[in-house]
This record gives structure tokens, sequence and C-alpha cells, in this order.
């Protein structure tokens, strides 16, 4: 069992109201659960500000007909192989591919990766998806 702490702090009726409006949407049970789920959210976004180490998961749309592109994307991720964890290939189309490429390491690393890929011709669309190594969520 973790070491729980109870806190109270106060807010505008306003806030108060919209946090509440908030929990009325989603399907959290209670607020402390929405509150923790917050804090992490942003201990996380922190976590990227600061360059800390991080997973993320690059989501990228390309077309496959493009000249050299399969094997350009295919050279970039081998020379980033000591942080990609795992890439899923999806056939999305007769003409384009999308690719989910999950990835450890310093956030700007990520973010890097991700810029390199998207400059490619061919390339439709990059997202990164920011996420935790976990350590500092528990
Ligand atoms: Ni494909």
């Amino acid at each position: 069992m973790a070491d729980l702490m109870r806190v109270s702090f106060t807010i505008e009726r306003r806030l108060y109201e919209e946090l509440e409006r908030l929990l009325a949407t989603t399907e959290y049970g209670n607020r402390s659960e929405f509150i923790r789920d917050l804090v992490r959210e942003r201990i996380v976004r922190d976590s990227w500000r600061r360059n800390e180490e991080a997973v993320g998961t690059i989501t990228m749309v390309y077309n496959h007909h493009q000249r050299d592109l399969s094997g350009a994307l295919t050279s970039l991720q081998h020379e980033h192989h000591d942080a990609i964890l795992v890439t899923t290939h999806v056939h999305l189309t007769h003409d384009l591919c999308v690719e989910t490429i999950i990835v450890r390491g310093h956030a700007q690393s990520i973010e890097q990766l991700a810029d390199e890929l998207r400059r490619n011709k061919g390339v439709l669309h990059v997202a990164v998806s920011m996420s935790s190594t976990g350590q500092r969520l528990k």
C-alpha cells in the first residue's frame, strides 16, 4: 500500500465548478484519482521540458511509393536502434503506411528522431506522444 497523504487546498469557486464539470464528463470514480492523473500529466510534461529519460511513441504516416523513402526511414531507425524498443508497420491503404515507433531515451533525442523522420519527402505526418519511464509517477 502506498504511503498516502490527505491534502486540502483552496481554489476559486469557478475553478471548482470547472473541476466538477470535468469530473462529470469522465469515468473517474472519485476526485482523488482524477487529481493524481492531473499531477502525473504535469510531471511527464515537466520531465520532457527538462530533457529527462522518457518513453515516447512516434506515429508516422507516409507514402511508400515515394522514391527511396522506405530505405531512408529504415536506415534512420537503424541509426537509433539503441533507443527504439519496437516498431509496428501497418499497410494503411494501397499507397500509405503507418508506423508506430516506441522510443526510450532523453526527451530531446526522441523529438530529434521525430524531426529527422518528418524531414523526408513523402512523410505526410509525424506525431509524438509523450510518456514516461514511470519512475516518478508512483
Ligand atoms: Ni506498408
